[in-house]
């Protein structure tokens, strides 16, 4: 059975370590890689929109030599019906990775669980595990090395969505603590947040969760957001701007951080919304080198799934 990227859970805290190095090794020597894909084809499934997780795969396969297909849920016959086990065993004869953007999380766990090639999870309702270990991977590089990442704290104000689901499964295997902050009624899922309490006890981290965004910022060094309706919530829009008041990250909120802490957003962002713009074109702000760094370690990511690379 090949090994999949569903979720950061999955991973061992070794595992994220050789990631990153591969990651590290990737950005910094990218010839050496121009070739470890060569007549290899990843297949990216789209139920919903992208610009980064698209553009980053689809150029990372080219550049390692491979290539990418686009394959949006609305052109394949998985959008007409077809199930999703005839889907994953047909794809699985072609191609050698599928890379999903997906509803439902059970999508992506079933294309694994039918399929017989590697699945990387591009975010489902549920989890966004590519950008969670690229935000760490990011703060590996702002505060010097995995080594200095070890009793700091992450603060992620706003919805418990996918993002916070990540972010939250991700601090304990880098050795950080966690703090979401959620409005009432906007927290995270208990099945996520079982998970990284259980990780966090063994690991000797930190899962605080509240609905007070200072409390939750307060000594962080870093701090992050996401929008306040996901894929899928447009509906809601209205009512969550409401709920959401007081959630907004600005430079009051940050001024209870650390003063080296720095400001994450997986994008897209709504300025004046979950972030305001001066905080997120402010000298805090590490988005770009955020958002760059998707390449860098989805490319890892391919590399160690679809290629044998060692991590
Ligand atoms: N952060 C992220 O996944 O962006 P896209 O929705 O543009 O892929
Ligand atoms: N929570 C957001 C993340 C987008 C990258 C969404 O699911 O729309």
């Amino acid at each position: 059975m090949p090994r999949h990227l569903i979720s950061i859970h999955d991973l061992t805290a070794a595992e994220v370590a050789g990631l990153f190095r591969l990651a590290a090794d990737v950005k910094a020597n990218r010839s050496k890689y121009e070739n470890h894909m060569h007549r290899k084809t990843l297949g990216m499934i789209f139920e919903k929109s992208s610009t980064r997780t698209r553009v980053s795969f689809e150029a990372g396969m080219a550049q390692m030599g491979g290539q990418a297909l686009f394959l949006s849920s609305r052109d394949i016959q998985l959008g007409r019906g077809e199930p999703i086990s005839d889907t994953a065993q047909v794809l699985s004869r072609y191609i050698d990775g599928i890379m999903a953007r997906t509803f439902a999380h059970q999508t992506v766990t079933d294309l694994a669980k039918y399929g017989t090639i590697p699945v990387i999870n591009g975010l489902t309702d549920d989890l966004h595990p590519c950008q969670g270990l690229t935000d760490y991977f990011t703060l590996m590089e702002v505060f010097g090395g995995l080594d200095a990442l070890r009793g700091r704290k992450l603060a992620y104000v706003g919805d418990g969505n996918n993002m916070a689901h990540s972010l939250m499964l991700g601090a304990t295997k880098v050795g950080m603590d966690v703090a979401i902050a959620s409005p009432k009624g906007y927290e995270v899922k208990e099945r996520y947040a079982g998970l990284a309490r259980q990780d966090a006890q063994a690991a000797g981290t930190k899962v605080i969760l509240t609905n007070d965004p200072v409390e939750a910022v307060k000594d962080a060094s870093a701090v992050y957001t996401d929008v306040w309706a996901s894929m899928g919530q447009e509906s809601e829009q209205q009512e969550r701007v409401k709920a959401f008041k007081g959630f907004t990250v600005d430079s009051a909120l940050m001024s209870h951080a650390r003063k080296e802490a720095v400001f994450l957003h997986c994008l897209p962002a709504h300025r004046g919304e979950e972030v305001s713009a001066e905080v997120c074109d402010g000298p805090q702000s590490r988005i770009f080198d955020e958002a760059e760094n998707r390449l860098h370690v989805q490319k890892a990511i391919m590399l160690w799934l679809m290629a044998g690379v060692e991590i």
